[in-house]
């Protein structure tokens, strides 16, 4: 009680401080500012602070390495191990994180080589006709966003890549479900060892004479000067300014950041009454609570499979659908998928790991019925903080407006490289998506 009273005291000398500077102070933000306490705690820092983005120790941040990340990401030219000759040099890592939609893909599945088609946002992309759905580059997942992954210790649905974190003590399952997971051993970071394995997958290959040919020796050697020249050009170096690049998306314009920063009026009445549900009656923080609103956490809510919802190339037997216990091995893991950040998610749906929601409305419905939709997921795994909510129907769109609009970074375009070195179109490089891009 007396703690309270104290935090009173000092949130309505913190509505007087910030009355005298002239800033607009109303009673939504002081409701706002008391459930959230401290402000700190949700604040990104800035793509160039890099004294203050998580990194990992053997790549630190440059503002090279994040140059040239940032063409590579988008660089259909080393896309030369495709399936069949057709799809050569046609996609990237953008032809499932696509900025426009958030860095998702527009569409349920993410497909690179095999696939055909950008549309506006990726949603018109489907498989190629030369291709079977076996020898497509698809997971059997829906795609994570990448926006504030620098916050992410433990990557993937499943959080098994990096060696830090969570993953303390799991090192006998590197390797063994997933091998690329081996990586961990390396100790490179987890973005550093997941893309250089993510490379692999997606079948971008890096040769001294592909980045050569592709035009970018000498942003290599500006980025990496300290690495021996036969070291230079290669996968490893690649995923270092590739994660680098990836560090660096932060979703700073953010209302709900820049009203974090002092700006009462980045937020209308309706995100904040959105936020007031979520840090409030809804406790979506006790599980969204990181600077990305996601948590390097496991938790089930019985949402269904990829397969279920139109996914290729997945089946009811993939790993995928078991979530963190699928990496582990441990029966207290199954079907807990980490909670994943929440910036920009308006800009595409559909939602969860298996895709299963079309809109947000639709993902609030689930949260506030409280009611698993898949039954292979037993109830004893399913989280505690699942259940009914009782929120009224005023509350689930104030809700929807916070996360569509007060979490949406309008200016993503600042992330997108204005030119890479090939000349090719990007992010997909295929006929059909050069005819619907405009490229020549
Ligand atoms: C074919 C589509 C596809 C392509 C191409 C692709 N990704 Fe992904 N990406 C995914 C999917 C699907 C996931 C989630 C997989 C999972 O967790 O099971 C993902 C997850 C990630 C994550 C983890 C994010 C997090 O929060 O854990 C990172 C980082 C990432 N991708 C980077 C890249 C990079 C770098 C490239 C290019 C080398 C790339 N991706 C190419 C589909 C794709
Ligand atoms: C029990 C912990 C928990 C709580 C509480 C929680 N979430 Fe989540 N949230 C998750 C997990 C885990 C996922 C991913 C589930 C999956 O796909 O299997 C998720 C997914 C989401 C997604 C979809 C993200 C995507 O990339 O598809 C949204 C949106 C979301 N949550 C918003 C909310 C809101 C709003 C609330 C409050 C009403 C909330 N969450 C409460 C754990 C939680």
């Amino acid at each position: 009680m007396i703690m309270r009273k104290t935090y009173l005291i000092f949130i309505t000398m913190l509505a007087i401080g910030f009355a005298c500077t002239h800033e607009p102070f109303g009673t939504l933000d002081l409701e706002m500012t008391q459930l959230i306490g401290d402000l700190e705690q949700y604040r990104l820092p800035d793509s160039d602070d890099f004294a203050n983005i998580p990194q990992s120790p053997v790549n630190p941040l440059t503002a090279s390495k994040i140059n040239l990340g940032k063409m590579l990401f988008f660089e259909p030219g080393f896309g030369v191990e495709a399936m069949h000759p057709q799809n050569l040099k046609t996609f990237s890592c953008g032809s499932c994180h696509i900025p426009s939609a958030g860095f998702r893909p527009g569409r349920l599945q993410g497909i690179a080589d095999g696939g055909l088609g950008f549309g506006l946002n990726g949603e018109s992309r489907m498989m190629s006709s030369d291709y079977v759905a076996s020898e497509i580059d698809a997971q059997g997942a829906r795609p994570l966003s990448v926006l504030n992954v620098a916050f992410v210790s433990n990557t993937m649905w499943n959080g098994s890549f990096g060696s830090g974190g969570v993953n303390v003590g799991t090192e006998a399952r590197w390797g063994v479900a997933d091998p690329g997971t081996a990586i961990n051993h390396q100790q490179l970071g987890a973005l550093e060892g997941q893309n250089i394995e993510g490379l692999k997958v997606h079948r971008l290959l890096y040769t001294p004479e592909l980045v050569e040919a592709n035009g970018y020796k000498p942003f290599f050697d500006a980025a990496f000067p300290d690495v021996p020249v036969e070291e230079r050009y290669t996968r490893k170096t690649a995923s270092f300014a590739i994660s680098a690049y990836l560090r660096s998306l932060l979703t700073t314009e953010a209302p709900f950041q820049r009203w974090l920063k002092g700006d009462r009026e980045a937020m209308s009445d309706d995100q904040k009454r959105g936020a007031i549900v979520f840090f409030g009656k809804a406790g979506c923080n006790r599980c969204h609570n990181e600077p990305n609103l996601g948590s390097v956490v496991f938790q089930a809510l019985g949402v269904e499979d990829l397969f279920e919802n139109g996914g290729l190339k997945t089946s009811l037997a993939d790993l995928r659908n078991l979530g963190r216990g699928g990496f582990t091995g441990n029966p207290e893991d199954l079907y807990k998928f980490r909670v994943p950040q929440l910036y920009n998610l308006g800009d595409s749906g559909p939602y969860f790991h298996g895709s299963s929601k079309e809109t947000l409305e639709e993902v609030i419905e689930y949260f506030n019925n409280g009611v698993p939709e898949n039954p292979r997921v037993p109830a004893s795994q399913i989280s505690p903080f699942f259940h009914p909510l009782g929120l009224t129907a005023e509350e689930k769109k104030d809700l929807v407006a916070f996360i569509r609009d007060g979490l949406r970074d309008p200016n993503l375009q600042r992330y997108v490289p204005e030119q890479i070195m090939s000349g090719l179109c990007f992010p997909n490089n295929d006929y059909v998506s050069k005819a619907q891009m405009g490229c020549n």
